[in-house]
């Protein structure tokens, strides 16, 4: 595990741009694709807005990309809660990508069945045998604790058949889909974004206090490569000992 602390989110979105360069540019090389799994939240949304600028768009073979998403909420794509509307407006309504390489999360869908089908998807595209291994998941955390829409004390915790499965958040009462540890910790290259004062206290009892953090759904996130990277600011950092 790596941990980075960055001034600001604009630092630590730079590097995280930088990272997927770096990432795309070797796989596209190495095996002729990148494949990505996005978050939607705020955070990343800086990210999504430099790898969409002039500044980074040029230096990526876009045509050789193909994003998938970490979770999405149940609504229509055109809804201001989805996921994939996020990344579309920031990101790829900016470049000219192939649709086939644009691979989302239904969340128009009855909440099983677009889990269904985005676990056939994944199977169709990584392969029916083997577990699907992202070159590069990029997740967010929650103030508590959770990541993709894997919430403290759901039972979607322990699943280890299923590769996406619904989820009903009991406190917004809302229906998402997500993808499942087992999917999450078999990525190649895992990134934990978090920013701001509100991440702190989180921040300290996943990375500061070893024996709590497999309490929290993003302390779980652990890949059997141990490729995984926080990239922190320094409000969400501020109290960590350091
Ligand atoms: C989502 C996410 C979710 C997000 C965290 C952090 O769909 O909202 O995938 O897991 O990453 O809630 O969100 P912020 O970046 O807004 O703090």
């Amino acid at each position: 595990m790596e941990i980075l602390v960055f001034p600001t989110l604009e630092d630590l979105s730079r590097k995280a741009a930088e990272i997927f360069v770096d990432i795309s540019r070797a796989c596209i090389i190495s095996k002729g694709k990148f494949t990505v799994a996005v978050s939607g939240g705020s955070t990343p949304r800086r990210l999504y807005a430099l790898l969409g600028s002039d500044s980074y768009r040029e230096k990526i073979d876009w045509s050789h990309v193909y994003f998938f998403w970490v979770d999405e909420r149940c609504v229509p794509k055109e809804h201001g809660d989805s996921n994939y509307g996020l990344v579309f407006k920031i990101l790829l309504s900016k470049l000219a990508m192939p649709d086939e390489n644009i691979r989302r999360m239904k969340g128009e869908m009855e909440p099983e069945k677009a889990a269904r089908a985005y676990e056939e998807d994944l199977r169709t595209f990584f392969g029916k045998s083997a577990l699907p291994a992202f070159d590069l998941i990029l997740l967010g955390i929650g103030k508590d604790g959770h990541t993709a829409s894997l919430f403290p004390d759901s039972e979607t915790l322990g699943e280890t058949d299923r590769l996406v499965v619904p989820v009903f958040i009991e406190k917004q009462q809302k229906q998402r889909i997500t993808l499942t540890l087992p999917v999450l910790n078999n990525g190649s290259q895992v990134i934990i974004l978090a920013s701001g004062s509100s991440k702190a206290d989180i921040i300290q009892e996943i990375l500061g206090r070893k024996d709590s953090a497999i309490k929290y759904p993003a302390g779980l996130v652990q890949p059997i490569r141990d490729n995984i990277l926080w990239l922190i600011d320094e409000e969400a950092a501020k109290k960590l000992e350091r």
